[in-house]
């Protein structure tokens, strides 16, 4: 795979996974309002946003190996494993950590998807 076709598989997985993070908030709005159907799409949710953390991992070290940048697979690992924590504290209930580990998540994402989306790390995966 080139360094730039795996760039933009990257980008892809990046975005569509900070998409899917901010739709959790969203969820769990509804729910803590009052709308207790919406654990349903948070449950489901927390499925594909954690398929999505894995395969970012797996996609930026495929990027890493075909002389993209580090920073990516780094990060990527830091959320993953956030993501699994953020999991088990949603099933055990255990707010005072899933709220601001939430947050954390979702603003990681959102600074992920602006850096790699930036021109530079087109250079610099040529
Ligand atoms: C800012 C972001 C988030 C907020 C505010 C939030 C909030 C909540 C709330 C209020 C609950 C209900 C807990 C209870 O009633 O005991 C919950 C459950 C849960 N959350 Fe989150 N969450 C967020 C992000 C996430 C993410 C990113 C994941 C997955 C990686 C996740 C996974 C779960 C799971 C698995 C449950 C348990 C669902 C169930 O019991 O069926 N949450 N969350």
């Amino acid at each position: 795979m080139t360094g730039s076709r795996a760039l933009l598989v990257n980008r892809m997985i990046v975005s569509v996974h900070a998409v899917a993070i901010i739709g959790q908030p969203v969820f769990a709005g509804g729910y803590l309002s009052g709308d207790y159907d919406m654990l349903w799409p948070h449950r489901w949710g927390a499925d594909v946003v954690s398929a999505l953390g894995y395969a970012q991992v797996l996609a930026a070290l495929v990027l890493w190996w075909v002389r993209g940048p580090r920073w990516l697979s780094v990060v990527s690992v830091l959320v993953a494993a956030g993501e699994t924590v953020q999991y088990f504290a949603g099933l055990d209930g255990a707010l005072d950590l899933h709220l601001p580990l939430g947050v954390a998540l979702v603003t990681a994402m959102v600074l992920t998807t602006v850096a790699v989306w930036r021109p530079q790390v087109r250079r610099a995966a040529r």
